[in-house]
């Protein structure tokens, strides 16, 4: 919508101040509005689950068929031609110690294997259901024969340039071409074609290589830090399932499970429509640390998907498809995220930029740099942009389109090496980042296939000027104050919703209190607090209905009770439900 046409102010709700009790443990919003909890880890999805055990009693088997844990990025699809009856996609980043009744148990520097399984039934995602009833409520549909659980189990199939590679192909899949699950779903993405698209973030943390020598020879683990001690930090899978143990085996059919780590940090395709689909891993976007793939679409159909490398000193990239985007050719999107161009992102001083193209061959990507070809490129996406030369960033999280002009938005969490292990400059101008900053990158004529781009910073996040604070910490915020903006996006108008991810502990929680979500207007830049979460939690993950009526968005690993809030109940990661209570678009 153009702003102009908008009815009265364009955020026009009343902010609400932060709050620092430390034991607080619901959500609020702003007058006039309502925040319910709607879905939250173990709740039946599937047919025949069972109810969630407070005591967290629920077998892996049980695990299975229930809401995962640490609801993360989402996606509400409707049904084409019903705007009152959709699917909820939501990704479950990882699990909490409060998946078991005790927590996480090492006995003889092994976990028992029904705590893995559990934990891995509690990753990867749910699509649930809903409807909206005549009183314009959305509600679960249970059961449904859509709700399915997509978990670390799930077979799935590589497909684009690596699907087959020597690289990607184990003792147990000597095609290379069909992976077990997905790990690690942060952020997220969707098509225009109506599928979900799933990024594999923290997956180096699953794996072990305890062959030093190899390990150091072996960009592809180094270089993403997987891990060489006997217990992989996610949080000992390697004791009890071969498959996450990467030290080569000399005698195994391609080295055992060594190739194991390059089927994981890819972008998966899912389809919430096809229950019985099989997810695809497409390899054309590349492989690292995969935060989110947010799209923006031109007229003319070109397309382009928009990531960042959520670890210190990682890189902004974008994919380009080759062909673009036809609505009336619904066949021939199904496989546009195979072919196309990987770029990754350098930031000049002087608000110019660049996007460098990932090709094997050029500019240094040769064999003799050890760049075998353009697979072992996509796979080592991080070795390839270094050489590129591009721009190290303050821990890049999501990105989100404006859709009134297409420019593209990028969190950028926080970096306390900052000014220490990686240099300061324009785009990254505070020394011991504890606050983040968001940038704003627009293409050269507004083409998503730009190679050039000019960009500048949106907002330094962190204390108001004049606060007693360290320099360092002062931001330059119109409104209300935040740390760490993680979780972004758009709605149809164009307001920006900002989520963040911070320690809420002392000092933090003394002037930024709990974690929360805010509104930003991209033309004044004026910055509304919506939202406060739970002590402990942080606030991810964000969709509307489609006449953005109804929000939804996840309170994920809280820290004392909600949703019960009642001081006792253990935790859960939950989604929640917001609607204003005239029936109005959510912000106005
Ligand atoms: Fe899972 Fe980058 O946050
Ligand atoms: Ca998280
Ligand atoms: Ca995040
Ligand atoms: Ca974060």
């Amino acid at each position: 919508t153009d702003p102009a046409l908008i009815d009265g102010p364009f955020i026009g709700f009343n902010p609400i101040p932060v709050v620092t009790d430390p034991l607080f443990d619901d959500v609020i919003v702003p007058p006039g509005y309502i925040a319910t909890p709607f879905f939250s880890w173990g709740d039946p999805v599937e047919s025949d689950a069972v109810d969630w055990l407070p005591d967290a009693s629920n077998s892996w088997q049980e695990q299975l068929k229930q809401a995962g844990d640490n609801h993360d990025g989402m996606h509400f699809f409707a049904f084409p031609g019903e705007p009152d009856r959709g699917l909820l996609v939501i990704n479950h980043e990882y699990s909490n110690p409060t998946l078991h009744p005790e927590g996480i148990k090492i006995i003889n520097n092994r976990r028992h294997p029904d705590d893995v399984k559990k934990e891995q039934a509690a990753h990867g995602l749910s699509v649930i259901e809903v409807c909206q009833s005549a009183d314009g409520i959305w509600h679960r549909v249970y059961p449904s024969a859509y709700n399915r659980r997509i978990t670390a189990f799930t077979p799935m199939q590589l497909s684009g340039p690596v699907a087959g590679h020597e690289s990607v192909k184990t003792m147990a899949d000597m095609d290379g071409k069909t992976v077990l699950g997905t790990l690690n779903n942060c952020a997220n993405g969707f098509t225009p074609w109506g599928t979900y698209l799933a990024c594999e973030e923290n997956w180096h943390n699953y794996f072990v290589n305890h062959d030093e020598t190899d390990y150091q020879q072996r960009v592809s683990h180094h270089r993403y830090g997987i891990s060489t001690s006997p217990l992989a930090k996610n949080y000992g899978w390697n004791t009890v399932d071969p498959r996450f143990d990467a030290t080569p085996v000399p005698e195994a059919a391609h080295l055992g499970y060594v190739n194991e780590p390059n089927r994981f940090g890819w972008v998966v395709e899912i389809d919430p429509f096809e229950p019985d689909s099989v997810p695809i891993k497409r390899t054309a976007f590349g492989r690292f640390s995969r935060e989110c793939v947010a799209p923006a679409l031109a007229e003319n159909g070109q397309m382009a998907f928009y990531s960042g490398d959520d670890t210190r000193g990682e890189y902004i990239y974008k994919f380009v498809p080759s062909q673009r985007y036809d609505e009336t050719v619904p066949q021939r999107n199904r496989n546009l995220l195979d072919d196309g161009v990987l770029y990754v992102a350098r930031f000049d001083d002087n608000g110019q930029g660049e996007w460098l193209a990932l090709h094997h061959g050029n500019n240094g990507l040769t064999v003799a740099n050890g760049f075998e070809d353009q697979q072992s490129v996509l796979i080592n996406a991080r070795a390839a942009a270094d050489r590129l030369g591009a721009t190290p960033m303050d821990r890049p999280e999501w990105a989100a389109v404006n859709p009134n002009n297409r420019d593209v938005y990028v969190s950028l969490t926080n970096n306390h090496l900052r000014g220490s292990e990686f240099e300061i400059n324009a785009a990254n101008p505070r020394a011991d980042n504890h606050h983040g900053q968001i940038i704003t990158l627009r293409e050269h004529n507004n083409d998503p296939a730009a190679t050039a781009f000019e960009w500048e910073l949106f907002v330094l996040a962190g204390e108001k000027e004049n606060s007693a604070s360290a320099p360092n910490l002062t931001g330059n915020i119109q409104g209300d104050i935040f740390s760490s903006p993680d979780g972004l996006g758009f709605d149809a108008d164009g307001r920006l919703w900002i989520l963040t991810d911070y320690d809420d502990d002392e000092p933090v929680m003394a002037s930024m209190g709990c974690n929360q979500m805010l509104c930003a207007d991209p033309v004044t830049r004026e910055i509304k607090r919506f939202l406060v979460g739970p002590r402990g939690c942080e606030i991810t993950g964000i969709t509307w209905s489609p006449d953005y009526t109804t929000l939804w968005v996840n309170v994920q690993h809280p820290g004392i009770s909600y949703p019960a809030s009642d001081g006792q109940t253990r935790p859960r990661s939950t989604t929640v439900i917001i609607r204003k209570n005239d029936g109005g678009v959510i912000g106005t």
